[in-house]
């Protein structure tokens, strides 16, 4: 039983381990017996010295400070050091943190990589790592598989692609738009795209579009029946070209939904876009958010989700 209990709590660490959870919330206390030397030894195997973590590693300065937790956990508990944990932390003492990193996201014997860059805002963009709001979006979508099913998906400001890459793979729509319009974005979105997406479901394509430039030249982006977006509601200079798009997709296109996944750094930001939109006789649904289940995240921060929709076609 113990031994039973001891796989489970590895399992859910290297499921954490895997995509960064803030290691003060890993709970590495939990773990049955880990005075034993074979369990640390397991323990090491399947999170730092791992395969998949060696050909695409997360941050260094993350697994660094993963080991030296675990070492402080040891000391608290009295129990003897298995050789493998210090030669695991002299070898990540050694590297560098590199730009580019990467994240696990591990579900269902499923794995999703993403390649990121490890600042929140680099080269003047928000795109280039995944926000909460989209993990939060892709639980959700895997929860209401239905309404991407054979559906034509558009997604605004994609970033490096983790909500599209989750609808493309399991809720089998039958094309997915992947958009944003960073360069630097695009081109790091689509080596996730290549990572994670294979023949069977290249049913996607990746275009550059900015909500300032969208009218009526830029069709083919509004030909689609659903339109999905992650964090875009953050920045009050982009709320005109935004509610815009949003104009063209359910006023003009054939988009019936806009399903958006908002984090709320500011109440009064967020109210002033939907208030914008309520002014334009949008109607806006508030959904229920989903609890984490395949993915993780800090649930202290407010994440709201919306269904926006428009009865008067033009
Ligand atoms: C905070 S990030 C969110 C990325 C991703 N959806 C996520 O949640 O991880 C905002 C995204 O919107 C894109 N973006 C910002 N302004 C834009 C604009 N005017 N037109 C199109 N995309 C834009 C950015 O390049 C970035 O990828």
């Amino acid at each position: 039983m113990s031994q039973e209990n001891f796989k489970k709590s590895i399992e859910n660490i290297k499921k954490q381990f895997f995509c960064c959870v803030l290691i003060k919330n890993l709970n590495i206390e939990s773990i049955e017996n880990l005075s034993s030397w074979d369990n640390q030894n397991t323990l090491i195997e399947e999170t730092v010295n791992s395969q998949q973590i060696l050909k695409y590693p997360i941050k260094i300065s993350y697994q660094t400070a993963f080991i030296k937790h675990i070492i402080e956990v040891l000391i608290k508990q009295n129990a003897e050091i298995n050789d493998v944990v210090y030669d695991a932390l002299g070898r990540l003492m050694a590297l560098i943190d590199s730009k580019i990193n990467f994240k696990h996201y591990l579900f269902n014997e499923e794995r999703i990589i993403l390649m990121e860059n490890s600042s929140i805002i680099s080269e003047g963009t928000t795109g280039l790592c995944t926000w909460r709001a989209s993990l939060i979006l892709s639980e959700w979508s895997l929860e209401n598989k239905e309404i991407f099913m054979n559906k034509r998906i558009l997604e605004l400001g994609s970033g490096i692609g983790l909500t599209g890459i989750v609808i493309t793979k399991y809720c089998s729509p039958k094309k997915y738009i992947f958009t944003d319009c960073h360069d630097s974005v695009l081109k790091n979105l689509k080596e996730n795209i290549n990572l994670n997406l294979n023949s069977s479901n290249k049913v996607n394509e990746v275009r550059k579009v900015s909500w300032e430039t969208v009218n009526s030249d830029t069709k083919e982006i509004y030909e689609c029946d659903v339109t999905v977006a992650a964090d875009v509601v953050y920045d009050s200079k982009l709320f005109l070209p935004l509610q815009n798009t949003f104009k063209f997709l359910l006023r003009r296109g054939t988009c019936s939904a806009i399903f958006l996944s908002c984090t709320e750094r500011n109440e009064d930001t967020l109210n002033e876009f939907l208030n914008l939109l309520l002014v334009d006789n949008f109607e806006i649904e508030n959904l229920k958010v989903p609890s984490p289940k395949y993915f993780n995240w800090d649930c202290n921060l407010i994440v709201k989700m919306f269904k926006i929709t428009h009865n008067n076609r033009l």
